[in-house]
């Protein structure tokens, strides 16, 4: 994996000012370019899930690599299209129904229905296509922690898997297919679940007779800090492959894979650059706390999830110290060293002796931060952004 230069970085906190989000080009499109060659039996559509980080340039990028699009709302959807985004290249699979459906599917977004409602929808539209796809909850979910898990009965996305005989019979009275199976079961899942969650996804395509592309989403980990495991897209992508050709061989039917990956492909490539602007402890039985000029309105991931960034104070010390690192915000939660996915819990962290002053860095914040931002909060301005 390409590293982060430390030098380079300190000059541009220096140049640029902080709290400042940097994006790097060159670590996009190598990762981009792995997922566009993965080799899958009845081809492969890679579609980046623009929710991890809608910045412009990113998706400008991606567009011109040829990546395709996973859209979390209409707004999401129309977002790309003004970006120049062709609408066949975009897939929208919201919570919330659109709010231009109409506009979207004239445009040729791929519309997913994620319940009954959405199907009735689509169904009542003017000058809808006669093919949709169906986002369905397997009964299974997987993530990192119980907040990112998006399927099993906790989880409200997706039609639930019983119902989908219902909804067979639906559009089958209206005239439509379900030509495209959605099934998205969280993020940051353990590497070894792909093969079972394939498994149970090709159980549920076998029910749908005109099911030709199956969206399997994202959710593709990557190691962030301590035991995490790096998902290794080429041996998921191989399991992948056996499991669709093993379902060839007994269905006949060749299923076209698309992939939703939003972490794997962007997370890596950005970091948080901050400064230090208070040093305080709470005595001799306590911590010492590095206070930073950003916090959980720009990265809220600690405080949602308890996820563990790497960091690292940029100066030249020989010497460490271990430090509570805390946002700026007025909230006690705002703890950016937790323990690994408790919220509450704080863990310390060995870091280079720091003053007042120093730049740290945020690794692995290249998603679900900025575009996750609490906007507003405390009215602090919010981290800008430097793509380089
Ligand atoms: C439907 C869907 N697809 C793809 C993703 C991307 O997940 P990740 O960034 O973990 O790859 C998400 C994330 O929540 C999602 O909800």
């Amino acid at each position: 994996m390409i590293e982060w230069d430390s030098a380079q970085l300190r000059e541009i906190a220096q140049e640029q000012g902080t709290p400042c989000f940097v994006y790097s080009h060159a670590m996009i499109e190598d990762r981009a370019k792995k997922l566009l060659n993965l080799a899958l039996p009845f081809g492969c559509c890679p579609r980046y899930a623009v929710k991890a980080n809608n910045h412009p340039d990113v998706i400008r990028l991606l567009d011109g690599l040829g990546m395709h699009f996973d859209a979390s709302s209409s707004y999401e959807a129309q977002e790309l299209l003004d970006l120049g985004v062709i609408g066949e290249k975009i897939s929208l699979s919201s919570q919330q129904p659109a709010h231009n459906l109409p506009e979207l599917l004239t445009k040729g977004v791929r519309y997913v229905a994620t319940s009954m409602h959405q199907l009735e929808l689509y169904e009542a539209t003017t000058g809808r296509p006669s093919a949709v796809a169906l986002r369905v909850n397997p009964g299974v979910g997987a993530g990192h922690n119980n907040r990112n898990m998006t399927g099993g009965a906790n989880s409200s996305f997706g039609l639930w898997n019983t119902y989908v005989a219902e909804a067979l019979h639906f559009v089958h009275k209206h005239g439509i297919v379900i030509d495209r199976l959605h099934i998205h079961i969280g993020s940051g899942a353990d590497p070894t679940i792909w093969g079972k969650m394939m498994e149970a996804a090709l159980d549920i395509a076998e029910t749908m007779p005109d099911v030709v592309r199956l969206d399997i989403g994202g959710g593709f980990k990557i190691h962030r800090y301590g035991d995490e495991k790096e998902a290794d897209m080429i041996a998921i992508g191989a399991e992948f492959g056996r499991l669709l050709q093993g379902f060839a061989a007994k269905t006949g039917r060749k299923l076209h894979l698309e992939i939703e990956p939003g972490t794997w492909l962007v997370g890596h490539a950005g970091v948080l650059l901050s400064e230090i602007v208070d040093i305080v402890d709470t005595g001799s039985d306590g911590h010492t706390f590095l206070r930073l000029n950003t916090g959980m309105n720009d990265f809220a991931r600690p405080t949602m999830y308890g996820s563990q960034h790497q960091m690292a104070v940029l100066n030249d010390s020989a010497d460490t110290e271990e430090y509570v690192v805390v946002g700026h915000n007025c909230e006690t939660g705002d703890i950016l060293t937790t323990a690994p996915t408790d919220p509450e819990g704080i863990e310390p962290r060995e870091l280079r002796s720091a003053a007042i002053g120093d730049t740290l860095a945020i690794y692995d914040t290249g998603v679900y931060c900025r575009s996750m931002s609490l906007k507003g909060y405390n009215s602090f301005p919010g981290a800008s952004e430097l793509f380089i």
